[in-house]
């Protein structure tokens, strides 16, 4: 990590002298993102696309969301509906792009499914919230045809359990995480302290007993047996959590996580040695996780088995798991490639840029390695999969 004293902005400052002077890293992350008058996401600071701090495939243009709407009509279709209205819950909608961009799609595809289905928003940021509802406003779907449209959290919505299709898209990698520690041969806490100088620094805490005996008693080695002194990475108690409330809005349907996510054997690995946390900001990655806590993006990946897990421990069954890439290919990629070469040629710079951002979806370095793990709940549910690509 950067040893450069991050100077901490007074907001934080106060928050930590509150605590103490010292939190888990965890407790920072959860600062950094989430504050509601400074958090990169809590106060709307994030900008999400193409010119601003990260570009997401939603972001890159409509594209992606009309070949993930035919993925999601087919899972609705299948699902057994019994006369009930079937919800559509997006997580974390960032700018509200791929919202907007599915309604748009699904309306399309398949009006008749449109007219019982509702769209249900789940965003922690108020300020968020505006963008995303100023997104949808301004798609070109006549309002006589727009489903009922609500922003809640998952609490509210347990109130009355809906069933359909959520997704999570880039949300779980903006879950706040705990970071172990491996010194002097024993695990410890990652923690962050607030100096006299003003400055934020790293420290070590003792590990909790429960993470210790979650981290012994799980699927993952961690650390791993070769694991240099020093050796740090994540540890996602927070799924559990989220999967809880998570279970109690949901009674039948399923879960589509995409994201950057990696098998336990590749995330904690010796040479995997300061975990997979990045700090992004002004479409720079690589930043000091500690510097301009929120005004930069903190962001680590899922790990699978952590995830399936808590999932399973939930009520959630892993359905399915492809990469990106794969799943890309089969909703129709070459498809729409081959149809922007018909596009007349007043429309090159459209097509130019749509196929860029097309091939930007399955780059084996970047978008196509995203993982898309479906997790189903519920008897109706069990069956279902994710669409396979055909056979060349
Ligand atoms: C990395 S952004 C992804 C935005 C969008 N899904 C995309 O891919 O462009 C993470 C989003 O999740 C939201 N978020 C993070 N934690 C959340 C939570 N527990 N519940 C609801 N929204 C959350 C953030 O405010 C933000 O909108």
């Amino acid at each position: 990590m950067n040893p450069t004293p991050a100077v901490c902005p007074a907001w934080l400052a106060s928050l930590f002298q509150q605590a103490g002077g010292v939190v888990s890293f965890r407790q920072y992350m959860e600062w950094a993102l989430f504050d509601p008058n400074h958090g990169y996401y809590g106060a709307g600071q994030v900008r999400i696309g193409p010119g601003g701090d990260f570009a997401t495939s939603p972001s890159l243009g409509p594209d992606f969301a009309e070949l993930l709407a035919q993925q999601l009509i087919e899972l609705l279709q299948a699902l057994p509906g019994d006369g009930r209205r079937l919800s559509l819950v997006e997580i974390g909608p960032g700018e509200g792009d791929l919202a907007a961009d599915l309604l748009q799609a699904i309306h399309e595809l398949d009006p008749e499914l449109m007219g019982r289905l509702e769209l249900v928003l789940v965003e922690r940021s108020s300020a968020l919230r505006s963008r995303q509802q100023q997104r949808i406003a301004a798609t070109k779907i006549n309002k006589a045809f727009m489903p009922p449209l609500r922003w809640c959290s998952l609490e509210e919505l347990a109130a009355a359990p809906v069933q359909g299709v959520v997704l999570a898209h880039e949300l779980l990698d903006a879950l706040p995480v705990d970071r172990v520690v491996l010194k002097a041969g024993r695990l410890q806490l990652q923690g962050v302290v607030l100096q006299n100088s003003g400055c934020l620094d790293w420290c070590l805490l003792p590990l909790p007993e429960p993470m210790a005996e979650a981290i012994a008693t799980s699927d993952c080695s961690v650390p791993p047996a070769d694991a240099p002194e020093g050796w740090c990475s994540e540890w996602h108690g927070c799924y559990g959590s989220w999967l809880q409330n998570l279970s109690a809005a949901i009674d039948q349907g399923v879960l589509l996580v995409i994201d950057y996510a990696l098998e336990a054997e590749r995330y904690y690995t010796s040479r995997r040695a300061e975990g997979t946390l990045m700090a992004y900001g002004g479409g720079a990655a690589g930043l000091d996780p500690l510097a301009s806590p929120g005004a930069q993006d903190l962001t680590s990946h899922v790990c699978i088995e952590s995830l399936n897990a808590a999932a399973a421990s939930q009520g959630w069954q892993l359905l399915d798991q492809r990469r990106q890439g794969e799943m890309v290919l089969a909703l129709g990629l070459a498809e729409r490639l081959h149809a922007l070469q018909q596009l007349p040629p007043q429309k090159l710079p459209e097509a130019l840029q749509r196929r860029e951002a097309l091939l930007r979806l399955v780059d084996p370095a970047g978008l196509g390695e995203f993982r898309w793990l479906l997790y189903g709940r519920g008897a109706g549910a069990s069956s279902l999969s994710l669409k396979a690509a055909p056979d060349i």
